[in-house]
């Protein structure tokens, strides 16, 4: 026996209903979305999938699921960093990325000091305790040291210089940061150079001026020229944590310091 032809009417009205469902679904995902700050700018072709939210998973979905806990609905990742148009809404990013474990340890992100207007941009290493608690790189007693060089010895404020890490979350007990962890965090500092555009970064110590020369040469072979670097200019020194404990490599930093000042003299 062969069974009746399907009734149209039936399968139009089964069409409707799964329409009506994709249609909800999808309001439902644009709503988050724009919470969270444009789904299309926090996403480039080359992202990794995203993982599939809770209203993508199959089963009935009687009404909307509740709001997830904010800093996990809106976690951004790192590779859309070139998505965020200016420093504010990139700093405001960054406080939200889960892209390493280092954010379930963190107090806080911490993000850039000072404006960048003297055209000089300092990358460290990652924060340790102080800088966490406070949210501003540099502020122990190598920031202290830091800003003695900029203040002192630069004639600059320590306002018109920026400062940042490779790192934005501490690693608990200060320990190195691990290849994973810097790889991961690298757009958000990649994107930090390209909205500071300045004339010339100063590599603090050999997590930075590896990272950046994707290097592992030892300091003092890294040091003591101005190197050209993605159209700017290098210069490689001391961490200020290392000079604290080795105060006889001073001279050698204030060298690639004064090195720094003869690019940003040439530039005016
Ligand atoms: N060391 C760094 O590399 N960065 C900081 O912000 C503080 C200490």
């Amino acid at each position: 026996m062969h069974a009746p032809p399907p009734d149209p009417r039936h399968e139009l009205a089964s069409l409707t209903r799964g329409l009506k469902h994709a249609v909800r679904r999808a309001g439902h995902l644009g709503q988050r979305r724009a919470r969270a700050g444009s789904a299309s700018t926090l996403s480039n072709p080359g992202d990794p999938p995203e993982a599939p939210k809770p209203e993508d998973a199959p089963g009935p979905q009687a009404s909307p699921p509740p709001e997830a806990p904010s800093e996990q609905a809106a976690s951004p990742l790192p590779t859309s960093a070139s998505e965020f148009p200016d420093l504010p809404s990139l700093r405001e990013a960054v406080a939200r990325c889960r892209a390493c474990d280092l954010c379930q340890t963190r107090n806080q992100t911490v993000f850039l000091d000072g404006d960048g207007t003297a055209g000089i941009l300092f990358i460290g290493e990652a924060p340790g305790q102080n800088e966490d608690e406070q949210g501003v790189p540099f502020v122990g007693r190598a920031g202290s040291l830091l800003t003695d060089i900029i203040e002192k010895g630069m004639g600059l404020k320590r306002s018109e210089v920026a400062i940042a890490n490779v790192l934005k979350c501490r690693p608990p007990g200060n320990r190195d940061p691990e290849v994973t962890e810097k790889t991961a965090c690298a757009p958000w500092l990649e994107r930090q150079i390209e909205l500071l555009d300045p004339q010339v970064v100063i590599a603090l110590g050999r997590h930075a001026a590896g990272y950046l020369l994707d290097s592992d040469a030892s300091l003092g072979q890294m040091r003591g020229r101005v190197r050209d670097w993605r159209g700017r200019k290098l210069v490689v020194t001391y961490h200020p944590a290392f000079l604290l404990r080795s105060p006889s490599f001073k001279r050698d930093c204030w060298q690639d310091i004064q090195l720094a000042m003869e690019v940003l003299q040439q530039g005016e």
